[in-house]
């Protein structure tokens, strides 16, 4: 089975409009790959620039959270309708930031999962574990279930369209990446966690990033493993050093 991989771009809190319309027009360019699908993922305020300035491209644009209601009482949320209908197509959900400092539970988590499939927009869901955890050798339970409980009551087909993004959390904007052999061993765990519940041709298909510190002097050796199909990159998205992930087999 071979999956196409999946370069996704986070830019967290950072680049206002004006400075995506500069960064993307300038960039945009190098970033274009037929071999690789390639996703920004930016603020709510710049994604009208973001698909503007993308259309045509091929480059996705993708929202960093969303509510899990169409509409409704939920001061300063955005709902999975309000993207679909400024042209988003992906968004992340269930970022460890998302988990740890807005209290985001699994619960919720896939509520927005299965809007977000219900509203036709690709979610990437994230999992991982903090260091501690790691230590306490349960990383694998841990983040075994954080999936079941993202994916709980989507049909396998609803599955495959899931992109799964492991991020182990001590990885994440620390420059200390996971080893190319830990980040496979959890993405394998997680695919072999989606074949346990949903069946192997579902797991086959569905595509699972590593997250946390890729750049592009590792991205080669991570997107070679076996499970690894591609990555959620923060920091390096933000500079044309991006285009270095996206092209990583140059
Ligand atoms: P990083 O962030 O690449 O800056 O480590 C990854 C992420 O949080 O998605």
């Amino acid at each position: 089975m071979m999956r196409k991989k999946i370069v996704a771009g986070n830019w967290k809190m950072n680049k206002t409009p004006k400075e995506t319309a500069a960064f993307l027009s300038g960039a945009k360019d190098k970033m274009v790959s037929d071999a690789v699908d390639v996703v920004f993922c930016v603020p709510f305020v710049d994604l009208q620039v973001a698909v503007d300035a993308l259309a045509g491209t091929g480059i996705g644009v993708g929202a960093e959270n969303m509510h899990f209601e169409d509409a409704g009482a939920f001061t300063g949320e955005v709902s999975a309708p309000m993207l679909k209908e400024m042209g988003v197509e992906y968004v992340v959900l269930g970022h460890s930031e998302r988990r740890e400092y807005f209290g985001e539970t699994d619960e919720m988590i896939n509520k927005k999962v299965k809007k977000a499939l219900a509203s036709d927009l690709k979610p990437i869901l994230c999992c991982g574990e903090t260091l501690e955890q790691r230590e306490a050798g349960i990383t694998i339970e841990w983040v075994r279930m954080q999936i079941k409980c993202g994916l709980l009551g989507l049909t396998a087909e609803e599955v495959q369209k899931v992109v799964l993004a492991y991020e182990p959390i001590w990885a994440i904007g620390t420059g200390k990446t996971a080893t190319s052999e830990q980040a496979q061993e959890v993405c394998k765990a997680v695919r072999e966690v989606v074949a346990e519940v949903y069946g192997d041709a579902t797991a086959d298909v569905v595509r699972v990033q590593y997250g946390g510190s890729v750049s592009g002097a590792n991205a080669a050796e991570l997107f070679a493993m076996a499970d690894i199909d591609g990555g959620l990159v923060g920091g390096a998205s933000l500079k044309e050093d991006f285009a270095d992930i996206i092209h990583y087999n140059k």
